[in-house]
């Protein structure tokens, strides 16, 4: 509850909404393109972004990068790096390795509040990037460090100095394989942006994802590879997923799901095998109660032989759908699983399956579209009016309309036929 709450002098008079500057709100790139595309043009002076992302997908590698990028390109502005995590000299064995050393960037390792204002005050920074905010504690809250209200606590103190000076600043956040409980969920409503630093161990890729964005859209993707020497932004990523794809193994299909507003690239897979003993049916990372469904369409609708066979489906690096829209795609990889037929690398399918074993319309096909476009994909089932072109929008992607299961698996096929005809000749 509050009591006595008077007037005090505001900081700043209000103002007629087009006296108001706009100049701060601008974008300033931040000279990696990647990432500048997910923030929708570049970082905002006095915004404040969370990266947030598991240990060692690459985000102090990301944001040397960044630091350094910035160092470059703004003559008249610092960037700043704050480590609560490594050692300065780290950072600076680091940054050699990386070959991001610059006269501008500064570095300092930190882990207490007051003194990383103290180097702001020194500094002066046009850029922050403070690795990670989960180091930070501050005497000054009344909570204890290491804990959600305190992380919170100095989020918010860091947003009011960014704010007020109009630091354009990036903080890490870390997560937990399980999904966040050391913070960033906590904090998500506290900054302007939240990117979401996602990648496999077993892989090179890495993507950049923004889940909020105070200063642009919100469904941009940032591709870049890992390597040893740092982080490179790769502008077109087709080349590493249809080399992920290239043995064509039957039993796989790309689809592609919305979280949100945001596409998701998603692969389907299917193992189909004789039985001992009574059919089993096992998912991972798929809805059982939606893959019976898919099944009893296949084997009534489309003549796929299954009753008799075990059926496996699972999703790739553990991604969980539950969007109906994934139904084509792992329906064609259960048929080409039990014909031992490949589908085509290069094709996405997405639609919902219905009982009398037509596809069906699904949400936002464009955007899903563009996404499978953008990540180096060539052709797509959808269907029946789900064809961008339609609207007068150009899809990037060659687009096949399929009515019902029967017609996409005979699309998929002949892809394919059409795909290797030049090779055979
Ligand atoms: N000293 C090093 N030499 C070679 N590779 C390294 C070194 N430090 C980190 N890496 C690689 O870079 C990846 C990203 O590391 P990092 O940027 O520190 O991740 P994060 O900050 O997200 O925890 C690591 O998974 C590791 O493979
Ligand atoms: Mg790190």
């Amino acid at each position: 509850m509050l009591r006595d709450v008077s007037a005090i002098a505001p900081a700043a008079p209000a103002q007629p909404i087009g006296a108001v500057s706009a100049t701060e709100a601008m974008h300033r790139p931040t000279g990696v393109p990647e990432l500048d595309r997910v923030l929708g043009g570049g970082l905002v002076p006095g915004g404040v972004a969370l990266l947030a992302g598991e240990p060692g997908v690459g985000k102090s590698t990301l944001l040397l990068d960044v630091a350094h990028q910035w160092a470059a390109r703004y003559p008249d502005s610092l960037a700043l790096v704050v480590s609560g995590e490594e050692s300065a000299s780290q950072v600076r064995l680091r940054a050699e390795r990386m070959g991001t050393l610059h006269d501008r960037l500064y570095l300092a390792a930190e882990t207490d509040l007051s003194a990383v204002l103290g180097h702001l005050d020194a500094v002066r920074p046009g850029l922050l990037v403070l690795d990670s905010v989960q180091t930070i504690s501050s005497s000054a809250a009344d909570s204890a460090p290491g804990g959600v209200t305190h992380v919170r606590a100095v989020t918010s103190a860091l947003v009011a100095v960014a704010k007020e000076r109009g630091i354009a600043t990036v903080l890490v956040g870390h997560v937990t394989k399980d999904g966040g409980i050391a913070g960033p969920r906590a904090l998500e409503h506290l900054v302007d942006v939240v990117l979401h630093f996602e990648g496999d161990r077993h892989s090179t890729l890495r993507m950049v994802r923004a889940v909020k964005n105070r200063f642009g859209a919100a469904d941009e993707v940032g591709c870049f590879e890992l390597h040893d020497a740092g982080i490179r932004g790769l502008a077109d990523p087709s080349g590493l997923f249809l080399n992920r794809h290239v043995e064509a193994v039957p039993g796989t299909c790309v689809t592609v799901t919305l979280e949100g507003r945001r596409p998701l690239l998603a692969e389907t897979q299917s193992l189909v095998a004789s039985t001992q003993g009574p059919p089993r049916r096992t998912v991972s990372g798929l809805d059982g109660a939606r893959l019976a469904m898919v099944l009893a369409v296949l084997e009534r609708r489309a003549k796929v032989r299954l009753h008799d066979r075990d059926v496996f489906a699972a999703t790739v690096g553990g991604v969980r759908i539950a969007e109906p829209a994934a139904d084509l795609a792992v329906a064609l990889a259960v048929a080409s699983a039990a014909r031992d037929v490949p589908i085509p690398p290069d094709l996405i399918a997405v639609g919902e399956v219905g009982l009398a074993g037509e596809v069906r319309p699904v949400s936002s096909a464009p955007r899903r579209l563009a996404e499978a476009a953008r990540l180096g994909f060539r052709r797509a089932l959808v269907p029946v009016g789900a064809d961008p072109a339609t609207h007068g929008q150009a899809p990037g992607i060659e687009v096949i309309e399929v009515p019902d299961l029967g017609s996409a698996l005979r699309a998929a096929v002949e892809v394919w036929a059409r795909q290797e005809a030049p090779l055979e000749r």
